[in-house]
Order: structure tokens, then C-alpha cells, then sequence
């Protein structure tokens, strides 16, 4: 392991990428990818039906998705890659070496969609002018639709490849990267949902900006309902695409990513609340499409809905990988499955650079312990926060005493004991070491540093200067 680890023990390293990454996506989805091509229709139909209410309601909807693409979309954009970069650097660098090109691309591509969201909205009241500036106004909002989905399509690729890397992992190739086995499916079922995401918040933004009782309303209120209704279908197709298209195993972890281990079994109500979530916010549409007023509760119901599926359909997809961060290539503890016949031999601490201690002894177990704490489980789990591994064993083997032998034994076959958990990479007096420093944290419960607050020590191997 070639890095230092970042940690943190209060929320877990895997809760401070899902915060963000998640308000990100939802942003992405519903403001960006789904938002742009509906507002350029609304101003297309504005411009043909000579509707000059029309096109002023399609520039204050973008207005709200110009304001909060281009501040909290942006910055949790970057927050993904700052704290991914920080909590898993070595599946960062190795997808960096994977996909440089795409990521090339979707720098100039993002760079490209951020003047466009600049042009496209500053230049919107000068487009009143002419006719001839509106059709040129109305060819930016096109312009910016298709770059907005070519950031979130190179995106996915990158998402999908690493839940299943399908024939990369022999060939290497950058083709295959892109085009593996879960790409298409996902891609599929991502576009239509942005753009029902979109339709759910412009029923929304139709309450807040137009009076209630107009024709007005009433024809974007339907205009709007059509646009649901229509991609609400495609969102069942993908949905069901992409469900055929993720690997076995990760369909058998579907049941606990959706809840967590204790609400597994409520895996079949869960998955009845997201079909009652998807015919909800249809029936809501088709309620709108009658032309009867949406009270404010109801219509801001489809916003709420659509937003908590997908906030449920990130976190499972996050979890299904696991034990991977990169499927059948890398680990999520960050040790490729190549290293692991050599370190489970000679033991993780010998080939690591920021540890205390190269060798387990009598005298350092403790203190060793606590790095291979950090290396081999700390990705998921704290010692005393959110997933703490303290009480992970306190629920096991009840809160007195833990049993070392157990533990020892426990670790060394966590992987057939949960699935989702890898495998123990280290070498067994390691396995001891790290039950030794799990029970002194327990006995004196203070949190495990991180290597931003503890700072990095580099032990030099003896007889190597
Ligand atoms: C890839 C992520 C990951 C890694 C790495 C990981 N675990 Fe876990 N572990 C989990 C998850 C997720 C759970 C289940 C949490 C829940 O839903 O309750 C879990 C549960 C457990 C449990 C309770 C199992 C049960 O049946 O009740 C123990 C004990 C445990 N982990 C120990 C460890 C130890 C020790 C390490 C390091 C050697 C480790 N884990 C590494 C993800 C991981």
C-alpha cells in the first residue's frame, strides 16, 4: 500500500463520499442532464406558438437550475473526486491510468457545458430581439443538453466499470473498459430517469411561478405530465436492462445494500416502496394531465419521491460491488486480488511505506495492530463511529469479554461470512495483531486517527538505509 490513510471515525470514510457524491447526482440528474433538453423545449414551443409567457416561465426554470448547477453542482463535482481521491487514492490512480482519455475528454467536455449554461442563460432576454436570435438561442439549449449528457454517458462508463470490468480485466483494453458489460444498461436507465427527475421538478417550479386558476398553467401543467408519463416508461425498460445485466453475486447483496444487515428482510417492502414511488409520481402526472391544479403538498410529492429513489439506487449500487471497488480487479481495502498470495504470505506491514512497523513482535502488537486496522478495514468500517467494528464483534460475541480465538478464526473466514466483506489480505500473526488493537480500543474507546491527524510515520526496513 503506497498511500497514507485518510480516515475518519465518526462518520465513516464511506458516508463523507456518499453525502456528497449523492447530492451531486441528484443535481446532475434532475438540473443538468434532464433540465437542460426540457427548458429547450419549452422555449422551442414558446418560439413556435409566438408565447412570449412561455419562454419568460422556460428562462426562470432555468434560472434555478443555472443557479444551483453552477455553485453546489459544481462544487460537489469536484468534492467526488477530492474525497474519493482522499479516502480509496490507489482505485483512483488506477482508474486515472484506465480512463485517462475519457477523463480528458470530460474535462473539455464539462469546460464546454459550463460556457454553454453561461451563454445560454446570460444571452436569454437578447434573444428576444429577433427571430433570428431566438433560433440561435434555442440552438444553444440543444447545444447544452447533448454536452450535459456527455458528461454523465463518460461518467457511467467509468461507474459501470468498476461494478463489473467484464473482459478488461484480461485484455486491458481502453474499449473494453468503456464498453463492459454493465455500460449501455446503465446509461439507459440513467437518461430516461434524469429526464422524469427534471419533469418532476418543473411540476414543482409550476406551482411556485404561475398563478393558479390560467390556461397558463393548466397547458405546462399537461405539457409537463406528457413529458413524465412518456420517459416514465423508459425508466421501467432500463430499470429492468440494467437489473439483468449486474452480476449474480451482486444481485445476492442487493438485499442488504437496499437496507442494512438487520433490515435485509425487509429487502421485499423496500423494493414495494420503489414501485409505489415510481407509480406514485405517475399517478400524480396523469392527475395533472386531466388540467386540475396541483396543491403545493402534492406537487411537491414527485420531487421528494424521485429524489429518494435515486438517493436508494446509488447506495445499493455503491454496495452491490463490494468486496470490490474495481469488480474482480481490486479490492475495496484498496489491495489488488494479484498482491494478495504474496501478502497474506509475508504479511501486509512489510510491503507497506506509511506504517509504524514493518514486523509484528510481542511488543508492538497494539500499536501495529492499529495499521493494519487502517489498511484492511477502515475503507469500511470506524473503531467507534457509524459501522463501528467494536460493536460489529460486541453483536457477535456479546459485549463481555471478546474472545481472541474467535476473532482470529472469525477474520480469517470473514469473506465466506459475508460476502461483501474481502477476504483478510495480511498474514496470521497480523490477524492477531489487529484483534489485539481492536480489544485495547475497546477497553479504552478512543478514536483511530487518520493519517491527516496523526501525521505518517515511514519505518525503514532493518539492513536498508
Ligand atoms: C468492503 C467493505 C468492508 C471491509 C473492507 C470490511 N468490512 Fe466488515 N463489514 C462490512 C459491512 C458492510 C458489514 C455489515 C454492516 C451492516 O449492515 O450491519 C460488515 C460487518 C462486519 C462484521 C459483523 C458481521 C456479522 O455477521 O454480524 C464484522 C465482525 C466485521 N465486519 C469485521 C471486519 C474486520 C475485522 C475487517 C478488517 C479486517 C472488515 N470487517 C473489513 C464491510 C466491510
Amino acid at each position: 500500500m503506497d498511500f497514507p490513510i485518510f480516515h475518519l471515525d465518526f462518520m465513516g470514510n464511506r458516508l463523507l463520499i456518499a453525502v456528497i457524491a449523492i447530492l451531486h447526482v441528484l443535481i446532475n440528474h434532475s438540473l443538468a442532464v434532464g433540465l437542460a433538453p426540457l427548458v429547450t423545449y419549452f422555449e422551442y414551443l414558446g418560439w413556435k406558438n409566438k408565447s412570449e409567457e412561455l419562454d419568460q416561465f422556460a428562462r426562470r426554470v432555468m434560472f434555478v437550475g443555472f443557479v444551483i448547477t453552477t455553485s453546489l453542482g459544481a462544487m460537489t463535482g469536484v468534492g467526488i473526486w477530492l474525497s474519493a481521491s482522499l479516502v480509496s487514492p490507489a482505485s483512483i490512480a488506477s482508474l486515472i491510468r484506465v480512463f485517462f482519455w475519457a477523463w480528458f475528454v470530460e474535462w473539455i467536455v464539462f469546460v464546454t457545458e459550463v460556457v454553454l449554461i453561461l451563454i445560454y442563460f446570460l444571452t436569454w432576454r437578447k434573444s428576444l430581439r429577433s427571430e433570428e436570435a431566438k433560433r440561435k438561442h434555442i440552438k444553444f439549449g440543444v447545444a447544452l443538453s447533448v454536452f450535459s449528457w456527455i458528461t454523465m454517458a463518460i461518467i457511467v462508463a467509468i461507474l459501470s466499470f468498476m461494478m463489473d470490468p467484464g473482459s478488461w480485466n484480461q485484455t486491458k483494453s481502453f474499449v473494453d473498459a468503456v464498453f463492459n458489460p454493465v455500460y449501455l444498461a446503465q446509461l439507459a436507465f440513467r437518461t430516461p430517469l434524469a429526464m422524469f427527475m427534471a419533469g418532476a421538478v418543473v411540476l414543482l417550479l409550476i406551482v411556485i411561478f404561475t398563478e393558479k386558476g390560467t390556461t397558463f398553467r393548466t397547458s405546462v401543467t399537461k405539457t409537463t405530465s406528457i413529458w413524465i408519463l412518456s420517459w416514465s416508461i423508459w425508466v421501467v425498460v432500463g430499470s429492468i436492462f440494467y437489473y439483468n445485466v449486474i452480476p449474480d453475486m451482486m444481485v445476492n447483496n442487493l438485499s442488504v445494500a437496499v437496507g442494512t444487515m438487520e433490515f435485509s428482510n425487509w429487502y421485499d417492502s423496500l423494493l414495494i416502496a420503489l414501485g409505489i414511488g415510481v407509480s406514485s409520481i405517475v399517478a400524480i402526472a396523469l392527475y395533472a394531465l386531466t388540467g386540475k391544479s396541483l396543491p403545493l403538498a402534492i406537487s411537491v410529492l414527485p420531487v421528494l419521491l424521485s429524489f429518494s429513489l435515486l438517493t436508494v439506487f446509488e447506495r445499493a449500487r455503491e454496495f452491490i460491488r463490494k468486496p470490490f471497488v474495481i469488480g474482480n480487479y481490486m479490492y475495496s481495502n484498496m489491495f489488488r486480488i494479484d498482491e494478495y498470495p504474496l501478502l497474506q504470505k509475508e504479511g501486509i506491514l512489510k510491503h507497506a511505506t506509511y506504517v509504524k512497523h514493518k514486523e509484528v513482535t510481542e511488543e508492538n502488537m497494539v500499536e501495529a495492530g492499529k495499521d493494519i486496522f487502517l489498511l484492511t478495514c477502515s475503507r469500511c468500517h470506524t473503531s467507534h463511529g457509524i459501522n463501528s467494528v467494536v460493536s460489529k464483534f460486541q453483536n457477535m460475541y456479546g459485549s463481555s469479554e471478546l474472545n481472541s480465538d474467535a476473532m482470529v478464526a472469525y477474520i480469517q473466514g470473514m469473506h465466506n461470512a459475508r460476502y461483501f466483506m474481502p477476504p483478510f489480505p495480511g498474514s496470521e500473526i497480523e490477524m492477531k495483531a489487529l484483534v489485539s488493537y481492536i480489544q485495547k480500543t475497546k477497553e479504552y474507546p478512543i478514536p483511530t486517527e487518520g493519517a491527516q491527524e496523526s501525521g505518517v510515520s515511514v519505518s525503514i526496513q532493518r539492513g536498508a538505509q
